[in-house]
């Protein structure tokens, strides 16, 4: 019996006891939504689109009220055929989730073994880690010097047991981004045995030519995912649907594990009409190049340090001074009804993310910020 496994004894603990690494996961603080004393705060804090949802995509939604009583469509076939025909992708190679959150989680699922690791950015988005913590896996960050990805410092973090490596781009806090070059001399640098995750959340804000969403990169090779979301532009967080195009040997991974229901029917309907909605993702892409730089600009103007952003939102520097810190600022707009969104969590004590909002909202945040700053 030379070959028999001798597992840690847990059943001898006194009460159920989860894995090794399950209670090292910070518990994920959720941006805030309420402020007490102020009836209907606005919330800028969770890059959600602030001019809502798509018309189309509410009423699509709505015609799904006579068939909530029919488990959805497994395979998503209406959405997957919409999104294979607008992004010319060979439909079998996508895979959709409950929001991309799921689909980070999948990946590790499927390719992490205990003691493996994934290599992200010093401020990578929050959901990867969890995931591979969860499978024991170890997370290894790589400096953003100037809150970027630096593709040296990723690949000087990846070793043999690297399984996955995670890049936003944009990045979530950041709002920075790398070049389509960038990407490509990294993807050029891993070992085809490593996958490489693009997350383009936030992907169709960006208005810069040098950048590459990566659909064409993941076309031609073997270890590339993209993942997109409809929670961004689209404005379905609630609903929750997010896809990815990655190689079919991966995508039969991820299907296998994937829980068969886990996009209904309502998100499913309503992600075809928000897809469709050019006029919708038009208007949101206009408020972005109106509001971004005005908001940048402004943040500047007071003193404060923004970081240049390709996303729907601006993270933006506060002095370290008593009286001018981030977290009082924070504070500041909450008593009047703005919220914000702290990122101490994310290494970034001294910084505010900040959606760009209506021209009300962001007018609102630049005044309140100017009686701050002036004290
Ligand atoms: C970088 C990044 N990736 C992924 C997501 C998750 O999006 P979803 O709503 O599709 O789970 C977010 C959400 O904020 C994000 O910021």
């Amino acid at each position: 019996m030379s070959d028999t496994i001798i597992l840690p004894d847990r059943g001898a603990a006194a009460r159920p006891t989860p894995k090794p690494g399950v209670l090292d996961i910070a518990p994920y603080v959720p941006g805030k939504a309420k402020v007490e004393g102020v009836a209907e705060p606005l919330k800028l804090s969770a890059n959600e689109n602030v001019l809502g949802a798509s018309p189309l995509a509410k009423a699509a939604y709505a015609s799904a009220v006579d068939s909530l009583h029919v488990y959805p469509d497994g395979r998503a076939s209406g959405l997957r055929e919409a999104i294979a025909q607008r992004f010319r992708l060979a439909p079998e190679r996508l895979v959709f989730g409950c929001g991309s959150d799921e689909i980070f989680q999948l990946l590790n699922q499927a390719f992490l073994e205990p003691g493996d690791n994934i290599v992200q950015g010093q401020y990578g988005f929050g959901a990867y880690a969890i995931g591979a913590r969860a499978c024991q896996g170890e997370v290894r960050t790589a400096p953003e010097p100037g809150y970027r990805i630096d593709v040296d410092e990723i690949l000087a973090q990846v070793d043999a047991r690297t399984r996955i490596v995670f890049i936003a781009n944009p990045g979530n806090p950041t709002g920075t981004y790398v070049t389509g070059e960038a990407v490509r001399r990294l993807h050029a640098g891993l070992a085809p045995s490593v996958i490489l995750v693009l997350d383009g959340a936030y992907a169709e804000f960006v208005d810069d030519p040098a950048f590459e969403d990566g659909v064409d990169l993941a076309r031609d090779s073997e270890n590339v995912v993209v993942t997109r979301t409809f929670s961004k532009l689209h404005g379905l967080a609630a609903l929750r649907v997010g896809w990815a195009y990655m190689p079919a040997a991966i995508a039969d991974a991820v299907d296998r594990i994937r829980l068969p229901f886990n996009l209904n029917v309502p998100a499913q309907l309503a992600a075809v009409a928000a897809l469709g909605d050019d006029d919708f993702q038009a208007r949101t892409l206009a408020l972005m190049a109106q509001w971004r730089p005005w908001l940048a600009q402004q943040l500047g103007g007071l003193g404060l340090e923004p970081v240049p952003s390709a996303a729907n939102f601006v993270l933006v520097g506060f002095p370290r001074t008593p009286g001018r810190t981030a977290a009082e600022a924070a504070a500041f707009l909450e008593r009047r009804g703005l919220i914000v969104r702290g990122v101490a969590g994310y290494g970034l004590p001294d910084h505010l993310r900040i959606t760009v909002g209506l021209e009300a909202h962001n007018r609102a945040v630049v005044e309140a910020l100017a009686d701050f700053m002036k004290g």
